[in-house]
Parts: C-alpha cells; structure tokens; sequence
C-alpha cells in the first residue's frame, strides 16, 4: 500500500496516519486542503517526498471544493490553496515544488474549463505520485552500488516507504541491497524529539526481514568510533546548489562523526529534493516546532514543568562532510556546485 494516494471511487486523498505507528495502522481521509496542510503541520504524512505527492492531491481538492465558474476565479482559489499548503512545513523544498508543479498545470492555457482544470490537476498529481515510487527504486539501486555484502549501515530517521509515497530513499537504498541478497545488518538511530527512527524505521525493517539494532541517537559515535559502521546513509529534505544538505535534527552531529572516523556519509536525494536556488545551506529555512515535542514524550513530561526548550526540527550538514549524493541520475561527487546541477537539469528535462 502506498503511504499517500487517491481514492479513485470517493474521490479523496488518503494516508496512513503516521502518528498511529507503531502501535496501529490507520488510513486517514482528506476532502480539503485546509485538512491536508493541517496533516502535514501536525505530521500525519511526513517526510518530504510524501509531503510533496500530499501537496499534489491538497491542490486536487483545492480545485474540487472550489465554487468558481471560469478559469480566472479557480485559479484565485488555487494561488489561496497554494499559499496556505505551501506554509504548513517551511523546509522540505518538495512541497512548494510540487504546487509550483501544479499552478503551472493549472495556467495552462489550454486548458479553457473549470472541470478540464480539475481533471488535469488529478492526472498530474498522480504522475508526480507514480513518478516517486519509479525514481526511489532506481536510486535505491544506484546507492546500493556503495553497499558490500557484511556492510553495518548506519540511518537516521525514516526514509522508507513511509517518507514517500512508496519505497524509500536512504532505505529505499538499504532495501535494494537486502533485495540483491546483500547480508546487511543496520543501526536504526531512534531519532529524537519524534521518534521517527524507532517508532517508522524499526517498523519497516522488522516488517521486510532486515536485520537491525535500535540504539540511541548519542550512541551513533561510539559505534562509529569503535569500527562498528561501514557506511551512513540518510535523507534530505533540501540540498542547496553547493551539497550542502539539511536533513533531520541530529544528522550534522552524524556527519561530523563519520568524517572524524573516516566512514562514508552519503545523503541519498531526489533531484526534486534539490534547490539549485539556494546557492548554500545557510540559505535554508529551519522549521522550529513546539517545545511540548522537547519536554514530554506521548504526552509524559520528562522535565521540571515551565522551563523553556528549543526545537530545530532540522540542521544543515556542510557539503564538506559528505562522501557523495545518491540521485536518481547517479551518484553525484564533488565538486557538487557543477555536478549536482547536471544531475538536476537533466532530469528536470525528463519531466518536461
Ligand atoms: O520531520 P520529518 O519526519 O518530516 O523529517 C524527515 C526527514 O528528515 C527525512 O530524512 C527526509 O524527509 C528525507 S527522506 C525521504
């Protein structure tokens, strides 16, 4: 199943609330895109590829619930849509890519009728869908080219099937090499304040058979120290033009920690995942989230009441820490202001 879709007989936008795992697995419906930004805030769907095929559907129901009679009146409705989804995680570069997307299909002048709009944002939506789960499994396969038989990977966060709309990306790579019969073992950091690691990774490794220990996120460098790590993999949710990566809270500390150990840290990145606008990672806006996430897990303080706390949801990990960037073009290496670019405008090129 995948982890957002449309649902073709009620015409609604369905996802597994990520919320609910591990402990239970719900499908969650969405008939606004009010709802859907609001799902994306409160992290039903997370994860920036499967933010932005949410994004996609989100600009469908946009359309759907719009009163307007002509073109010009349903595209106001649609810029509004598009503000709003667009304001409900500010980091993942794949949300506003995904409703640019759409906006551009929807001032297509080709297209003269409301419904013709609304058809087209549908048929788009689902291309940007199938053509998620189609370039993980091809970059799945590019990185598991780094992956030898025996390898210890270490991952953070989630970036399986559940991060997109099906598959993965840094374990969409972990799970090409188990797929090739590699005898692979990973460390799953936990991932802390949400808790995506133990909570989402552990689940879908322990649902596909992959060998796996969870350990604390501050565990990381004296399995590294100690020889315990062949090769980081994580994921992205944008990478400036120059490698620089902002990923998940914690991933810096997990990059400064392999190059001080001489273990290969590789970011694996759709190129949709790329800002070729943002010249370096400084450039990237930082979701900083509720403190409630920092002093209380699942609702149970874990410090004095009243105090104050801080919640970066990501950090920017400088290109200079990182071996390489799996793409669905190639593996990408330094110098990465010229050749990330090439990897981006090619496939770019693809879609168009
Ligand atoms: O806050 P989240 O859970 O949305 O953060 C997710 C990550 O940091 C992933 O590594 C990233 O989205 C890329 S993986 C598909």
């Amino acid at each position: 199943m995948r982890t957002v879709f449309w649902d073709y007989d009620s015409a609604k936008m369905k996802m597994i609330d990520q919320r609910q795992l591990p402990w239970a697995f719900e499908i969650a419906e969405f008939e606004t895109y009010e709802t859907t930004a609001k799902a994306i805030t409160d992290m039903v769907v997370r994860g920036a590829p499967a933010i932005g095929a949410a994004a996609g559907f989100g600009m469908v129901l946009a359309a759907n619930q719009s009163q307007a009679k002509d073109r010009l009146a349903l595209l106001r409705d649609l810029e509004k849509a598009a503000e709003i989804l667009n304001a409900a995680r500010p980091t993942a570069v794949n949300l506003a890519w995904a409703v640019t997307r759409q906006l551009r299909v929807a001032t297509n002048e080709e297209l003269d009728s409301v419904d013709e709009i609304r058809q087209a944002l549908l048929v788009e939506a689902q291309k940007l869908a199938d053509e998620d789960v189609a370039l993980n499994r091809k970059m799945g396969f590019n990185g598991a080219e780094l992956v030898s038989d025996g390898d210890t990977i270490l991952h953070h966060c989630n970036t399986g099937a559940l991060a997109t709309v099906d598959w993965g990306t840094a374990l969409g790579v972990i799970f090409a090499a188990h797929e090739q019969g590699k005898n692979i073992h990973v460390l799953v950091d936990e991932t802390r304040p949400r808790l995506q690691g133990s909570r989402l990774t552990a689940w879908e490794l322990k649902e596909r058979g992959i060998s796996f220990d969870l350990i604390a996120d501050n565990a990381a460098g004296h399995f590294m120290r100690t020889g315990q790590v062949d090769i980081v993999f994580v994921g992205s949710d944008r990478t400036a033009a120059n490698g620089d990566v902002a990923n998940k809270i914690g991933t810096y500390n997990v990059a400064v920690l392999a190059k001080e150990n001489g273990v290969p840290f590789y970011p694996v990145v759709p190129t949709s995942t790329v800002d070729l606008s943002l010249e370096h990672g400084d450039l990237i806006p930082i979701e900083e989230r509720g403190i409630e996430e920092v002093v209380s897990v699942f609702g149970k303080s874990i410090a004095p009441e009243g105090i104050s706390a801080r919640n970066p949801a990501f950090d920017v990990t400088p290109h200079r820490y990182v071996t390489g960037i799996v793409t669905e073009h190639s593996i990408v290496y330094p110098p990465f202001v010229k050749n990330l670019k090439t990897a981006v405008l090619t496939e770019q090129a693809k879609t168009k």
